[in-house]
């Protein structure tokens, strides 16, 4: 049986019900472009809401990390991995907690204790010691030489605000020789393979923490790495998850993996993870903006480590190659069976499209080479605008020849361009807001009173985090520590529909993005917008940076209500309402 049946069937037996891996492209979280941890679907219930399946959860769930896209192609990184999680939610704490982990590692997996150590939370100012946790260990057998405190690194929290507490980590020892009898935490040799958090705390955006209703546990074990861990091997893509992918890298390119390891590894990892994200019920296609662009980035890079092989990139490769992992991946993840031929198309249509000015691009980057010490801003952008390269791959491009890109000039260069062509932009700058048919105008003005009036009944503090609209209803993410009240609902409820009442003029005018700001206008994202700038102002209770369209009398907008309010992640709350 394989490690993820294993962990499952092991806290199913702790009375624990397993739930589907949520998608990686998140349904409810405007904050972030993936999954990039198993507690992140999980955060409305950590927060205190009943989960549909109970107080004991545990799953497999698909990640990606992409802050780290460069570090691929050494032994250990990965963009997409899966990882094993098990959850208290208000159920048991520390102690059940540290003992299921270390009777899974010892009796299931049969871990040699001796070769286990553990880091445990400190404590400092504001949170103590955890010699709960500390004691428990000592109890289950762990030398007290083999238990590091620290403070920092025993501190979980995904970004920089939500739930989040003292974790206790463990560690594997690496290395065929003698286990040393102390835990060193700066010996490599020593590998974490699972965290445990304590989550009982709730970590506001000015860094205010406070306790949450129920006390959590939270749960995070790698599946690559453990997996190569079993196995006895140093390099993550050797073990049984890579083993036959890089044997159908090594068919299609007639090399062994010995001496060009990093470019199968980039091609295996980057094939993978561009099929994990077109699978999704998401349906993201390579493009310019967000998770498109991540994918775009991801197959052109591994196109051009497949060039560098000398595959035929015109041939087949990267079809036999993702066939052999949708086939390894299909009994986990049904989508990927569900969405074959939507993925095998994606990856074959960005293939075409980047082989058609990939030749191109190369020659002309060799010229470039040969004439300059520094890539100026407007040639990457043309790399950019006429060969499809990404800035990230004209950058590792310069990097193996030793040239430095201007990086800063190129997006100069970009941004003049979405001005220029600011009609197609324009749908990007109303923030994924509104059509235009009549209906979806109404919503959008309410937005901004909606948005008016939560500064002004619960917190001024209060900013949008993102909105989307269809012709039934609108949705309004913003940030927000707590779960509104009835009667503060009631308040922001009354008070739209009074300023709709009062039939207020909503007038457009043109600024610059200084002005703008300076003016105190609200806006999402800044650097998104064009240096001219529209700011809609609604009477004298609204002023928003926006690209419209809005009514022109509030009056036309129509009845206000307010249908659900609801978590929607980490310190972001979440509004449904219509318009009637
Ligand atoms: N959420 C914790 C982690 O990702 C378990 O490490």
């Amino acid at each position: 049986m394989n490690l993820k049946d294993l962990y499952i069937n092991f806290f199913v037996s702790k009375g624990h019900k397993q739930i589907p891996s949520a998608p990686v492209v998140p349904e409810n979280d405007p904050s972030v472009l993936f999954n990039t941890a198993g507690m992140q679907p999980l955060i409305p219930y950590l927060l205190g809401e009943h989960h549909p399946y109970g107080t004991r959860l545990c799953d497999y769930q698909k990640c990606i990390r992409t802050n780290d896209l460069d570090e691929v192609g050494d032994t250990t990184h990965h963009t997409f991995f899966e990882m094993l999680g098990n959850w208290s939610l208000g159920d048991y704490f520390k102690k059940e907690s540290i003992s299921w982990s270390f009777e899974f590692l010892t009796k299931v997996l049969n871990i040699p204790v001796n070769k286990l150590a553990v880091t445990v939370f400190k404590g400092n100012d504001l949170i103590p010691f955890d010699e709960e946790s500390y004691n428990k260990w000592l109890e289950l057998g762990i030398k007290k030489e083999r238990i590091a405190l620290t403070e920092e690194d025993n501190f979980w929290i995904a970004g920089s605000s939500g739930p989040c507490g003292p974790d206790t980590e463990i560690f594997y020892y690496r290395n065929d020789g003698e286990v040393p009898v102390n835990f060193d935490t700066n010996d490599d040799n020593w590998v974490e393979i699972w965290n445990n958090v304590f989550m009982q705390y709730f970590k506001d955006d000015f860094g205010k923490i406070t306790e949450l209703p129920k006390k959590n546990v939270d749960t995070g074990m790698g599946v690559e790495r453990v997996t190569a861990i079993l196995e006895g091997v140093n390099d993550n893509y050797l073990s049984s998850i890579w083993k036959d992918v890089i044997k159908v890298i090594e068919d299609v390119s007639f090399l062994p993996y010995e001496g060009n390891e990093k470019s199968m590894r980039i091609i295996a990892d980057h094939i993978r993870t561009s099929i994990f994200i077109s699978a999704d019920y998401a349906g993201i296609k390579p493009s310019n903006t967000d998770q498109g662009y991540i994918l775009r980035r991801l197959i052109r890079r591994a196109i051009r480590h497949a060039k560098k092989l000398n595959i035929d990139i015109n041939s087949d490769w990267e079809q036999l190659i993702a066939k052999k992992i949708i086939d390894k991946y299909k009994k986990y993840y049904h989508e990927l069976e569900d969405n074959e031929n939507t993925v095998l198309e994606v990856l074959k249509n960005e293939k075409n499209k980047f082989n058609k000015t990939l030749e191109k691009g190369l020659k002309e980057f060799s010229k470039i080479v040969s004439n300059n010490k520094e890539i100026d801003g407007l040639t990457a952008f043309h790399l950019y605008d006429t060969y499809g390269f990404p800035i990230e791959l004209t950058v590792e491009l310069a990097k193996e020849h030793g040239l430095k890109v201007d990086e800063e000039g190129f997006l100069e260069n970009f941004k003049k361009h979405q001005e220029l062509s600011r009609n197609s932009s324009g749908a990007k700058f109303k923030g994924g807001l509104a059509g235009n048919s009549e209906i979806e105008t109404r919503y959008h003005t309410a937005t901004h009173l909606l948005n008016a009036a939560l500064k002004e009944v619960v917190s001024k503090d209060i900013h949008q985090r993102g909105s989307n609209i269809t012709v039934e209803r609108m949705r309004f993410d913003f940030n927000c520590d707590h779960k509104l009240t009835e009667e503060e609902k009631q308040k922001v409820e009354n008070l739209v529909n009074e300023w709709i009442d009062e039939g207020l003029e909503v007038k457009c005018i043109e600024m610059t993005k200084e002005e703008a700001l300076a003016s105190g206008a609200e806006c999402m994202f800044i650097d998104k917008y064009p240096d001219i700038v529209t700011v809609y102002e609604i009477g004298n209770v609204s002023k928003e940076l926006c690209g419209g369209p809005h009514v022109k009398n509030t009056k036309e907008i129509g009845k206000f209500k307010i249908v659900k309010e609801e978590a929607s992640s980490a310190g972001v709350r979440r509004i449904k309402a219509v318009i009637e």
